[in-house]
């Protein structure tokens, strides 16, 4: 049986949201985000780390919604020309959302509701806003059973939105960021103010709230891979908080996310690097007459180049850039494929990196 509960603002009880497990297990998601911030300054390409990790995330976050895209296709896709499908469309969507919260955190160092609406029409590309036509209900995929209603009429979610960015936007006395994190991303859920798009959009907020408070520098830390993977999980602990209140192990589950995600994301970082370096080196020896620090790190940006992307990355004549492409080819930096009439050259070992 589903009742339906009235949604509470924030914020909830402080002794519901700091029980000892909680205070245990945000000592070692501490540690571990604190890690990825010092690594993630040590590679020298900082355009070039963001747009791997974003890229990944907009393809993971985009399965939750089950528009499944291969990397393949996915990088194909982006490096060719010509019309993309739908799925490779809202992963793209996604990315520019993701970019376009961090200019507006970058620029102003906090959240409007304006802001949100403008994140959130990005990924759906509509402009419908903020729910005013009541019956949006959350149902059971398989069973069609209802399992949450959120809160219908437009003045009260005007309301509750205005709750949570004062609290997104301004941190209690001595609470932890990343706890509140967990708050947050439950309320924003259940507040679930849009027609669609409440998931990816309150995911992209998570990594802008890691921004703000300066736990991050940069926008690398997602979770949705973790979500997608323990995604039961994920819903029942949501369910959890709607019918009982229960917060402890929604609040251990984001921060175990966290904790993983930012071990997972260190080890990627240093691979990349170790990549990055053996790569340099390779083509100072092998490839000398065209090496140059840029060209290498460039491939880093995406794993497929074309001689356009060197063109416009280097500011170099086509001629030279399709000499750089088969020269690194030869050494073994690269692989071409044939795609249409296109030659794409592909970074492998970069994709295996991404992929794991
Ligand atoms: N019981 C629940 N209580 C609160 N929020 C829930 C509950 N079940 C699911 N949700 C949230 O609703 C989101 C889905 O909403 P919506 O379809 O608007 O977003 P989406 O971005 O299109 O989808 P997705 O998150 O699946 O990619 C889920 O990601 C989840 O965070
Ligand atoms: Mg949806």
């Amino acid at each position: 049986m589903h009742h339906v509960k009235k949604l509470e603002k924030l914020p909830p009880q402080r002794e519901k949201v700091e029980t000892l497990k909680i205070l245990r297990q945000l000592g070692k998601t501490s540690n571990a985000l604190g890690e990825l911030k010092g690594i993630a300054k040590i590679i020298p390409n900082q355009s070039m780390l963001i747009n791997a990790v974003v890229l990944q995330e907009a393809k993971d976050s985009s399965e939750i919604e089950n528009i499944i895209t291969t990397q393949d296709e996915l990088y194909r896709a982006l490096t060719t020309t010509g019309k993309y499908s739908q799925e490779i469309k809202e992963v793209i969507n996604y990315r520019k959302a993701i970019f376009l919260g961090n200019d507006i955190i970058k620029n102003q160092g906090f959240l409007r509701l304006k802001d949100i609406e403008k994140i959130q029409s990005e990924i759906v590309e509509n402009s419908a806003g903020i729910r005013s036509l009541t019956g949006t209900v959350l149902k059971n995929d398989k069973t069609g059973e209802i399992v949450y209603t959120p809160p219908q009429e437009k003045k009260e979610i005007l309301d509750l939105l205005s709750n949570f960015l004062e609290h997104f936007n301004t941190l209690q006395s001595d609470l932890s960021p990343l706890i509140n994190l967990a708050i947050l991303h439950y309320q924003f859920e259940s507040i679930h103010p849009f027609y669609d798009g409440n998931g990816r959009t309150g995911r992209i907020l998570n990594i802008l709230y890691l921004i703000i408070n300066n736990l991050l520098d940069i926008p690398i830390l997602y979770l949705s891979s973790y979500i997608n993977e323990n995604k039961k999980e994920y819903y029942k602990l949501l369910n959890r908080v709607d019918t009982n209140g229960s917060w402890e192990n929604w609040i251990l589950y984001i921060l175990k996310a966290i904790e993983s995600t930012s071990l997972n994301t260190v080890k990627k970082i240093t691979s990349i690097k170790e990549l990055l370096e053996k790569d340099l080196l390779l083509a100072q020896e092998k490839a000398s007459k065209i090496y140059k620090k840029e060209l290498i790190e460039l491939l880093f940006e995406q794993p497929y180049s074309k001689i356009e992307s060197i063109v416009k990355g280097l500011g170099v004549e086509r001629k030279a850039a399709s000499r750089y492409l088969k020269n690194l080819e030869e050494v073994g930096i690269l692989k071409s494929q044939k795609v249409g009439r296109e030659t794409i050259y592909i970074k492998i070992k970069l994709i295996d990196i991404l992929k794991d």
